[in-house]
């Protein structure tokens, strides 16, 4: 089985894991030092989000150079001591490869201005633009007066495109994955990678004749296109190709995050496969009100090969902001996260559950977030330092404010906590196989988890009452995770967790 199958992820968003150095803002200095968390909470595999040289416009999604280290975050040094501490306690890391754009500091873009220049065309430059829309808003070309001519970016006008269909620019971002792989990452998550090929011709997006796309679009463009132009076209399984037989030579992984401002994700799992990427990220879940998740994760348990568990990241409000603030709902979301089949990716701070911060006006500093204010408030409440309640960010003021009750220190001294139950959780799932490989079957109460010597149920309560143990189950007494006094009945958002295995097979109700 592959490693990636099996591991527990965790995205660490270094701006806000841990400051090192006293100047209000995470680096690896600091993610060092907190390794012995990870590892103890259970944590097999860290995806780090972005730490190379960046002026920082979309914080580190926008690069200046792949191959170094931003000051603000460290050295190459420290990142190189940072893949052997983390190899050494048995972890494997990823990092974050984002392709599909530059900063406009890289001297590639710079070159790029140049009409003769041999970089002009690893960008996308029209004297006549098409319709295309900014994924943070507005057109997506800009008018470059050292070139004359417009050049393309999905983003900020500070994160031009790259031009995928250029041969040399598939090289460069190879030669770019090996110079990694060499100092022995274990794989990449790709950003909005289905955005980086482009049709040849120009064709503009048509309008989206929905309600939804008609009524958006007149306030965020990017919602009223039908994006057959700029994403998701044919070449890119050429580029995907390329990525998988590399990645393949290091054993590494390749997790995509596709750009879908529909929330189907329908797309996502076609470039899961061989010659394609490992994982893809789906993030319907996390568009779904709490009503209609049970249905959710059921379909996307019963019809995806291999699902990717992912309840938050740093593009998305805390969970407690989408899903309410009950008690028992983390701890809820972590049995389904980590006992159902796929790859748990964990987000920081979950497992104190800590909470969304509401930012004013003027303390926001996320692009969209400044752009559309008060329609949408951007990401930065998501992105709020790890509240480790020890000195950790005493000494400064930190980049964003850490707010909420629940700190690392107190949970970890508390049984009953999100934190404790998580680490319950990752333990349980790696000292028995059939909760990573068992097949799933669901039924009214919860699912089993089975394969030819163990069968195991997880009762879930997604109500607000207390109700009975599920049949199936009823005779036995829940060997972990329990959430009940009585062994009788499910806590509102209880769980129950049965290991069947002496009676094997066991007839499902
Ligand atoms: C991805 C990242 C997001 C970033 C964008 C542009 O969606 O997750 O944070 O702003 O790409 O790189």
């Amino acid at each position: 089985m592959s490693w990636w199958k099996e591991a527990v992820f965790y995205q660490v968003y270094p701006r806000s894991f841990q400051d090192g150095n006293g100047d209000g803002v995470g680096d690896i200095e600091g993610l060092i030092s907190r390794l012995d968390h990870l590892q103890w909470l259970g944590v097999d595999a860290i995806w780090l989000s972005p730490v190379f040289q960046s002026p920082q416009v979309d914080f580190g999604y926008d690069i200046s150079d792949y191959c170094s280290i931003d000051p603000l975050f460290g050295t190459m040094e420290l990142m190189e001591r940072l893949i052997d501490s983390v190899h050494e306690r048995g972890m494997k890391i990823v990092m974050d490869g984002v392709f599909n754009h530059t900063s406009d500091r890289h001297h590639w873009f710079l070159e790029a201005q140049e009409q003769d220049s041999e970089k002009h065309d690893w960008y996308i430059w029209r004297e006549k633009p098409t319709n295309w829309t900014s994924a943070f808003g507005g057109a997506a070309w800009t008018y470059s007066s050292r070139c004359g001519a417009y050049y393309l970016h999905t983003f900020a006008h500070s994160q031009p495109d790259l031009n995928w269909m250029n041969a040399d620019v598939l090289q460069a971002i190879l030669a770019v994955q090996r110079f990694w792989y060499d100092k022995g990452i274990d794989g990449f998550r790709l950003d909005v990678f289905n955005a980086y090929c482009k049709d040849d011709q120009f064709r503009n997006n048509p309008r989206r004749k929905d309600l939804i796309g008609y009524v958006g679009g007149l306030f965020y463009g990017y919602i009223g296109q039908e994006h057959i132009y700029d994403r998701d076209r044919p070449e890119l399984f050429q580029v995907l190709s390329a990525f998988r037989e590399l990645a393949d030579e290091y054993d590494a992984v390749l997790i995509g995050e596709t750009l879908d401002e529909r929330f189907e994700y329908a797309l996502a799992k076609s470039y899961v496969g061989e010659h394609k990427l490992h994982l893809a990220f789906d993030f319907s879940p996390l568009h779904t009100t709490w009503k209609r998740l049970p249905d959710k994760i059921q379909a996307l348990s019963e019809t995806v090969e291999h699902p990717v568990w992912v309840w938050g990241n740093h593009d998305f409000p805390r969970q407690s902001k989408r899903w309410g603030s009950h008690p028992n709902r983390a701890k809820l979301m972590f049995v389904l996260q980590l006992l159902l089949k796929g790859t748990p990716v964990l987000y920081y701070g979950e497992e104190i559950d800590q909470p969304h911060v509401s930012l004013r006006k003027k303390d926001i500093v996320d692009p969209p977030g400044k752009r559309f204010y008060p329609l949408y408030k951007g990401r930065d409440g998501a992105r709020t330092p790890m509240n480790w309640g020890d000195e950790s960010w005493l000494d400064s003021t930190p980049w964003l404010p850490v707010r909420g009750v629940k700190t690392v220190k107190a949970e970890r001294e508390n049984p009953e906590s999100v934190l404790n139950w998580c680490q319950i959780l990752t333990a349980l799932r790696r000292d028995h196989e059939v909760l990573r490989h068992g097949s799933v079957e669901w039924n009214s109460g919860g699912f089993w988890r089975r394969d030819s010597v163990s069968q195991w149920y997880i009762a879930l309560n997604w109500t607000l009452n207390v109700i009975p143990i599920p049949p199936a189950v009823s005779a036995r007494t829940p060997k972990e995770g329990l959430m009940t006094n009585d062994g009788l009945s499910l806590q509102p958002l209880g769980f129950a967790v049965f290991d069947c295995s002496d009676s094997v097979p066991v007839k499902s109700t």
